[in-house]
């Protein structure tokens, strides 16, 4: 295992020659007109800051995805200064750089191949079997995001799991096409295949930045119905407008806004997953800083409270 990794940096270490992946490379101006160079780092641990001042361009290979050697030292206010950085070309455990699923990732495939064994739409089974044979293998250890929720390696599968459970529980409660409604699930944010790229770290690829994961995933939905002869339109339809519109509103990167049922659960169950994901990852990070509030979240668009200890019903002295 490397050593330092970003969570252990103590006040004032000194670097000599620490691994880290680069999520972020940049030449910027300071204040005073001068260059310098800004590196997002990485690890499976964290992310920090690291700054080289007075230099004008990036050395060659130190760029997002790659790994890179560097000697400098650490202050927590000010992040890494860097005094050298270079590329690093040797051998690269990436379990190191790529923070882990925290469930077993093994048995969150197992269960989503079950729940989809139950389908019994000839069309959509067919579908499915089409996006197995092609996108299986990278599709159950892709991560969820960049950053914001299940940023690590299984994220994708352990939030479609998540969404598909939810639909599955809404099936039931309101009486629609419960195929349709699982299979959207599945393929709902399938278009992050191709909008993220998995190296040292995970970036945009530039598909995704130019049309983002609605669209590509609608695009790859498309792909798979044209390799099933005679898929019908109307069932195509109703699924490419579930995938473009489930993120609910064109602010929040919709194509379109829910115009069926299914569509509109669709987008609840993801909002459901997305959210709760991040109170919970905000509310732990605190709890290990021994905080019980911290900054207002700019996607909660609220703070999260972590209590200290469960309370038994005792609430807080004001
Ligand atoms: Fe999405
Ligand atoms: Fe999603």
């Amino acid at each position: 295992m490397k050593s330092p990794m970003v969570k252990e940096l103590k006040e004032g270490q000194a670097l000599r020659g620490a691994l880290f992946a680069v999520a972020q490379a940049e030449v910027r101006q300071a204040r005073n007109g001068e260059p310098f160079m800004y590196l997002r780092l990485s690890d499976r641990t964290n992310a920090v800051d690291a700054r080289q001042f007075e230099r004008a361009e990036l050395p060659g290979g130190v760029a997002p995805g790659e790994v890179v050697r560097v000697t400098g030292s650490y202050s927590s206010g000010y992040g890494i200064r860097i005094d050298h950085v270079e590329r690093y070309t040797g051998q690269v455990n990436f379990e190191d750089f790529l923070p882990p699923c925290p469930k077993d990732s093994v048995q969150l495939g197992q269960e989503l191949k079950r729940v989809l064994a139950t389908i019994e739409d000839p069309w959509l089974s067919k579908l499915l079997a089409k996006f197995m044979a092609d996108a299986w293998e990278d599709f159950q250890k892709w991560p969820g995001a960049v950053e914001v929720h299940h940023a690590y390696v299984g994220g994708l599968l352990e939030h479609t799991l998540s969404v598909v459970r939810l639909l599955d529980t809404y099936a039931t409660l309101y009486g629609v096409n419960r195929d349709l409604l699982l299979v959207g699930g599945v393929f709902h944010d399938v278009g992050k295949l191709d909008e993220l790229a998995c190296k040292a770290t995970v970036l945009y690829t530039d598909a995704g930045n130019l049309f983002g994961h609605t669209y590509l995933g609608a695009q790859r939905l498309e792909r798979y119905a044209t390799h099933v002869e005679g898929f019908p339109e109307a069932l195509q339809a109703q699924l490419c407008h579930m995938v473009l519109s489930h993120h609910g509103n064109l602010e929040w990167g919709a194509v379109v806004t829910p115009m069926t049922l299914e569509a509109f659960l669709l987008h609840i169950a993801d909002y459901t997953d997305t959210r709760a994901h991040r109170y919970g990852a905000i509310a732990e990070a605190q709890r290990e800083k021994g905080l019980t509030f911290g900054q207002r979240d700019r996607y909660l668009e609220t703070r999260v409270y972590s209590p200290r200890q469960q309370t038994n019903g005792e609430m807080p002295q004001p």
